[in-house]
């Protein structure tokens, strides 16, 4: 007999279910990737009857999901869905949802609500005979951010450590259910091309970038208590270096593959008494963006108007290992910059033969650039000679753009993630070791920023950050590299000193 499943989305009214959830899940359903039996049970706080809710989730299912909605399959996907109102914090509700639950099904507790129900939730389930260690068949799945610093991290680990042991524990970074991120150990370990040059003798720096357009919106309340290192560096950036930079795992296990991830968050090391050498952060101010005027962050919706919180992170780190000593990893991420892309881009050591160099100032060095989104592809940048009598060297890049060749049909990484919770696969979930050395590292960086003083805000809202973000470069005789967009079918590159013109 085919096994069933029950998934219960606590925060079934929110922002995330209504945008992510509902409609991974329908996405799912049309590609018949879903158990034949799986009920979903939403809990919200507002007063609805299940038919009422799924009118709701209809609008969203439309507005959010990659395939049109199939009027006359949507009752069936329908009737999978039951509304079920209470309160958090209320026993009773917990008796009700009991009443839902059948003996012989899996239970997955989906905790989309804010961070301090976490463990309340986790602590009523068990309460109530819903969940346990000896409970089993049960699995929970944790929204970020997992804590605010090492310390609550912890306890939040310790508390749901309590209920559930750590296989059944899904904490998701979203992240990791991109298309590109499960990519870059195929394209580094699939390929004869790159592994051989991926170290220290032949790479020059990494930089992993995440920017963004927009300002805060309406996260004002939580971002404002978080900031860019807590809400991007600690858990989206560290999985995208840690990938990057992990050593090939004996095999695709979860074990294997978490494990080389986490030697290298142990391995990370910056001079923290120098911390002005290795970390910018910044607040973006009044500004244009696309030629419309935008607030600065102080002005926006539920920020402190005095507030000290970072829109804007660089900074300079090495993985301390054989494969890697002396490589720097650039890393950056904020919000109002000039465009919106996370990519990661390697510079290889210049290798042109001295004959080529003298005369031809063109000549850069290779890169490759793993693009995660909102592009997906892989970008090879390498130098040719121009057609013609002279030996005019121009740098020439070959694109793949993933996302480009299958349109819209790019699975989303909420679709990949609740099929893999089903599964029973958490190989593309955090485990707690990952979060407790990324804590360790930024905690020491949130501890270094508490004892000075910084003069917010610091960069114009369009701009590409503070100009200290620069120079953080330029000491090291480095830039950023800026991916300009398309022009005609090709990406353009661009460093400082550069000419887009001549390439
Ligand atoms: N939204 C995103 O894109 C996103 C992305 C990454 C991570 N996350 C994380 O996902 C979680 C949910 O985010 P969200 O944006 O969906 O939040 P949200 O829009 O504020 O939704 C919160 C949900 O919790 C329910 N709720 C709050 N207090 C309750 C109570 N005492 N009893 C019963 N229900 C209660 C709300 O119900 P009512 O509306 O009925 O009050 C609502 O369904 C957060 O941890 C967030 O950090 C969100």
């Amino acid at each position: 007999m085919a096994d069933s499943y029950q998934f219960i989305i606590f925060g079934a009214t929110g922002d995330l279910t209504h945008r992510k959830l509902i409609p991974a899940f329908y996405n799912l359903y049309r590609q018949q990737q879903l158990p034949e039996k799986i009920d979903i049970i939403a809990i919200g706080r507002r007063k609805k009857d299940s038919q009422l809710y799924r009118e709701e989730v209809y609008a969203s299912v439309k507005k959010h999901s990659r395939y049109e909605v199939d009027e006359e399959s949507w009752p069936e996907f329908a009737s999978k869905i039951k509304y079920l109102q209470f309160d958090f914090r209320q026993d009773e509700g917990y008796r009700l949802l009991k009443e839902e639950l059948h003996k012989e099904a899996h239970w997955i507790y989906y905790l989309a609500v804010a961070p301090e129900y976490f463990a309340l939730i986790v602590d009523k389930l068990e309460k109530e005979g819903l969940a346990g260690k000896e409970t089993k068949n049960t699995r929970v799945v944790i929204e970020k951010p997992f804590g605010k610093n090492l310390e609550t991290a912890r306890q939040l680990n310790d508390k749901i450590n309590e209920v559930f042991s750590e296989e059944n524990i899904y904490r998701i970074d979203h992240y990791l259910g991109k298309e590109m991120l499960q990519n870059i150990m195929v394209i580094r370990f699939a390929n004869s091309l790159f592994e051989p040059l991926w170290n220290n003798k032949h790479i020059d720096n990494i930089q992993i970038v995440s920017s963004e357009i927009g300002g805060v919106g309406e996260r004002g309340a939580y971002y404002d208590q978080s900031g860019a290192l807590r809400d991007m560096v600690q858990n989206h950036m560290m999985q995208l270096l840690a990938l990057t930079a992990m050593e090939p795992p004996v095999d695709l296990e979860t074990d294997s593959i978490r494990a080389e991830k986490v030697k290298v968050l142990k391995a990370l090391e910056m001079d923290f008494q120098n911390i002005d050498k290795y970390v910018v952060r910044g607040q973006y101010g009044p500004g244009q963006v696309n030629g419309v005027k935008v607030p600065a962050y102080r002005e926006e919706n539920r920020v402190d108007n005095d507030s000290g919180t970072e829109t804007f992170v660089a900074l300079k780190l090495f993985v301390n290992n054989l494969r890697w000593s002396g490589v720097p990893f650039y890393i950056k991420t904020g919000k109002r910059l000039t465009q919106k892309s996370t990519e990661i881009i390697v510079e290889f050591k210049g290798g042109a033969h001295p004959v080529y160099l003298a005369g031809n100032k063109n000549i850069l060095p290779n890169l490759l650039v793993i693009r995660i989104q909102p592009l997906e592809g892989i970008f090879l940048q390498f130098n040719a000679k121009r057609p013609g009598t002279d030996n005019f060297i121009l740098p020439v890049q070959m694109d793949y753009c993933q996302n480009c060749q299958l349109g819209e049909n790019s699975p989303e990484a909420y679709e990949r993630l609740i099929h893999d919770i089903l599964k029973g696969d958490a190989t593309l979930f955090t485990h707690w070791d990952e979060v407790e050395y990324s804590w360790r590292f930024i905690d020491r960086i949130a501890e270094a920023w508490s004892r000075e003083e910084i003069a917010f805000p610091n960069y114009p809202a369009g701009s590409n950050g503070p100009l200290e973000a620069e120079r953080l470069l330029e000491r090291d005789g480095r830039s950023w590299w800026h991916l300009e967009g398309f022009h005609g079918e090709h990406l353009i590159l661009k460093a400082k000193g550069v000419n887009n013109n001549e390439i």
